[in-house]
């Protein structure tokens, strides 16, 4: 469904991405992993349209789709979740989710003033749809709570939530479970899953526990250094030894400069 072919991405002269190739195949749930700085943020928000690359190229199906703006991936079906932003957190639940479907007739002056029934049926339609994508995700009761309120999980529902307003393909999705605790962690584990089997869509997922990991993701992608170490399942990949060392590689990294920082 997305192929990425030979990418690179330069900032300046360091090569975050360095010759990066992935295939991401229509209904999978594939999991990116990769130590810090692997470059796995940097090849979402190029193939998503955020970052046009140095070169390379992405493909959805046979179209190319390399460096085009995330508004035109958005109508393609190609979505990334983005933190809810903070102009929104003082809206409820129910109205975030309103808010993400564009081009609806309330949003032009000419509709505010002469086709008040189509917005009030459009507005019913959408309200519906956010209910029903709340109790999918098991967070109805907080509908009427403002975003901002939110826990950390909750957050990351409510940003699953908003790909659901949408007929979505393939959702990106960048450390959700990051600051989660096990019960929402799981409650969002489920979400995907379900959204993956019942709704059809594809899934790419960077995140940093294993666990999580190894129970959604087939197959797991393992980056280093801007480049693709090691494709398989999850199980496979965490035994590779270039995986553990690539791990292993950037803690003893790690250590030394904040054993050069502190002596
Ligand atoms: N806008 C930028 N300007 C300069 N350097 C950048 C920029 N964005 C990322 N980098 C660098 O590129 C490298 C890869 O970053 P990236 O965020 O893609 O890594 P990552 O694999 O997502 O890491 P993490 O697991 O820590 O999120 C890092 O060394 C980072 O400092
Ligand atoms: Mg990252």
């Amino acid at each position: 469904m997305i192929r990425v072919e030979n990418l690179h991405k330069h900032f300046g002269g360091f090569h975050a991405c360095d010759g990066a190739s992935i295939e991401i195949a229509e209904g999978s749930i594939t999991g990116l992993i990769g130590p810090n700085g692997a470059g796995k943020s940097t090849l979402f928000n190029v193939i998503a349209g955020v970052l046009p690359p140095t070169s390379g190229r992405v493909f959805m199906g046979d179209e190319e789709i390399t460096g085009l703006p995330p508004h035109e991936l958005f109508h393609k079906g190609l979505l990334r979740t983005f933190q809810i932003a903070h102009e929104f957190s003082s809206m409820t639940v129910r109205e975030n989710l309103m808010m993400v479907p564009g081009g609806q007739s309330g949003e032009t002056l000419w509709n505010t003033w002469f086709k008040r029934s189509l917005i009030a049926q459009e507005e019913a339609a959408l309200r519906k749809k956010a209910d029903e994508v709340l109790e999918f995700l098991t967070i109805d009761h907080l509908a009427d709570e403002k975003a901002g309120n939110l826990s950390g999980g909750q957050k990351k529902l409510l940003e699953l939530g908003r790909t659901m307003m949408v007929d979505a393909k393939i959702v990106f999705l960048d450390e959700v479970g990051a600051g989660v605790n096990r019960t929402l962690l799981r409650t969002i584990g489920d979400a995907i899953i379900r959204l993956n089997e019942e709704r059809g869509y594809t899934f790419c997922l960077i995140e940093h526990d294993m666990d999580f990991i190894g129970r959604l993701c087939d197959p797991v992608i393992c980056m280093a250094e801007g480049k693709v170490l090691a494709t398989g399942k999850a199980a496979e990949i965490m035994q590779d030894e270039r995986v553990i060392e690539a791990y292993l590689g950037t803690g003893l990294k790690n250590r030394a400069k904040a054993g050069a920082a502190a002596g």
